[in-house]
């Protein structure tokens, strides 16, 4: 039992004591080398988008949104005071589909989901456009809907609706799609299903959720960072124009708007600290790492987003189960319950499967207040099979969740405290607290569910020293929830307004 709580509190200790203010610094010259020159491990893919809206934006526009927990599909009347509504379906990819042989496989999916939304949701459009086909009427175009695809993965964007793809990310797998066009291949099969849609815009997640927390919100200053705490995590922020060097010296670079002096720059931080020079480590870091579909790749990820901090408890739970010294799920109120075996884990629970513990559990423990810590005994037996698991079994699994989940929050502060620090706003002050605010948006599963997430974010950036309480206090945290979906059609809009409707 004391081996427990001790190793709960070494990994605590061990975890949240070197996140400091240097490694802040770090993310923040690396994010500068990204600046400059393509191929850097943190990607800062430029956006082409060149500026945050002000809420007045209006129009009816289509989104997709592929990366998340599901994918969806909506469409999105932007009413231009600051409100919008939006009508939206989802679902989730089949996982055979995100390891398909073939890019056709998945990219057809998505555009048969946009057919059955077409039909269900704007019928009456999708049924003139049909005509209209059918008699060869020219003004077809008019009827053609704009859409802005949200497509969450690095990829090389040359144009607001060019981009490669450099690799997959969140355990999507597939060979076929790398250095391929993902507005071509997506429109492709939108065309051959006939629809009356131009993808028009490529969006990172983090993008959309900038813009649709500037449209919501619009302060003084706009919004400064969109990121995403979900399955993945990332940010996306509007830098200088002048410091986004690589745009100058790229031969691919194609037009873009260079009147607002500034552009909203994709950083890719899942990619910070690759080779692992200031990131903290554990054995079931490590082991999740090997294991996984891109060993070596996206580290600062693999630490903080949903896809993986149910995966590391579940093997640290494993690690303390199997070397039989703490006494975990096998002390005497266990055992009084279950005369068959020397333990109370069924030989088939999840805690033997890889990826058998989902993140929602962390939520669960961590945030479990009940008597007895009833809530977390309840998940053990619902998600682990673990049956008749003891009080202290209970608290040692909340120790090691809260663990985990507050190590992935400080080291969520660390990039936001990055941004913050380099964009230069808290050197400025104009005496008014309401436009020195400095606006972040947020979206994502764990930043919506895991308890206290936000306020673990707020302690570790009151402990960066060059923002302290006071700049804490000045960084103002919203979540954009399903904010791509709205930012997507906002950056569709843009789109428009540069021409790229045109075929
Ligand atoms: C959704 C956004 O709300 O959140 C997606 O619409 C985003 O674009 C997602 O990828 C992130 O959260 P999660 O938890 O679904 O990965
Ligand atoms: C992954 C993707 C990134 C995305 C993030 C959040 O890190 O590479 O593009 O923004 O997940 O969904």
């Amino acid at each position: 039992r004391t081996n427990v709580e001790l190793e709960g509190r070494d990994l605590t200790y061990e975890w949240v004591s070197q996140i400091m203010y240097l490694e802040a610094l770090q993310l923040t010259s690396r994010e500068e080398a990204g600046l400059e020159k393509p191929g850097t491990t943190m990607q800062q893919i430029p956006t082409y988008v060149t500026a945050v809206p002000n809420g007045t934006e209006k129009g009816l526009y289509m989104a997709v949104d592929l990366g998340g927990t599901n994918f969806r599909v909506c469409s999105v009347q932007l009413h231009g005071n600051t409100t919008f509504s939006l009508t939206h379906s989802k679902v989730a990819v089949p996982h055979e589909l995100m390891v398909a042989k073939t890019s056709k496989e998945l990219f057809s999916f998505l555009a048969k989901q946009i057919e059955s939304f077409l039909k269900l949701h704007h019928g009456d459009h999708y049924a003139t456009h049909l005509e209209k086909r059918g008699t060869g009427d020219s003004a077809q175009d008019t009827e053609i809907f704009s859409l802005g695809f949200t497509f969450s993965f690095p990829v090389n964007q040359v144009g607001i609706n060019k981009s490669t793809l450099i690799r997959w990310t969140k355990g999507f797998d597939i060979a076929d799609t790398i250095g391929k066009d993902v507005c071509t291949l997506l429109q492709q099969e939108i065309d051959a299903l006939g629809l009356p849609v131009k993808v028009v815009a490529l969006v990172n997640d983090t993008v959309g959720t900038l813009m649709a927390r500037s449209y919501t919100s619009p302060g003084k200053t706009g919004t400064l960072l969109g990121a995403i705490f979900g399955t993945g995590t990332n940010g996306a922020y509007v830098e200088r124009l002048e410091n986004v060097s690589k745009l100058r010296t790229s031969k691919e670079v194609g037009d873009y708007d260079k009147s607002t002096g500034e552009m909203i720059v994709n950083t890719e931080w899942g990619s910070f600290d690759n080779t692992m020079k200031v990131l903290p480590t554990t054995p079931y870091d490590d082991a999740l790492d090997v294991e996984s579909n891109n060993p070596g790749i996206q580290m600062f990820e693999k630490r903080i987003s949903g896809m993986f901090l149910g995966e590391i408890v579940r093997r640290a739970l494993l690690t303390l189960f199997q070397d039989g010294k703490s006494g975990i799920f096998t002390d005497a109120d266990s055992k009084a319950n279950d005369l068959h075996s020397t333990t109370n884990v069924d030989s088939d629970s999840a805690l033997f499967a890889r990826w058998g513990l989902d993140t929602s559990f962390l939520s669960t423990a961590s945030g479990d207040s009940s008597p007895g810590l009833r809530l977390t005994r309840q998940a053990l037996a619902k998600d682990l099979s673990i049956n008749a698991a003891s009080i202290e079994d209970a608290e040692a699994v909340k120790v090691i969740s809260t663990a985990v989940g507050k190590r992935a929050a400080r080291l969520s502060a660390v990039a936001i405290g990055a941004i913050v620090v380099a964009s230069g706003k808290l050197e400025k002050s104009t005496g008014n607290e309401e436009d020195d605010v400095i606006d972040v948006g947020v979206d994502g599963s764990l930043v919506e569910f895991y308890p206290h997430f936000e306020s673990y974010i707020r302690e570790a950036l009151r402990d960066i020293s060059q923002i302290g309480a006071t700049g804490e206090k000045r960084i103002r945290i919203g979540i954009a929830k399903d904010g791509s979906g709205v930012g997507a059609a906002l950056i569709a809009l843009v789109a428009d307004r540069m021409g790229t409707k045109a075929p």
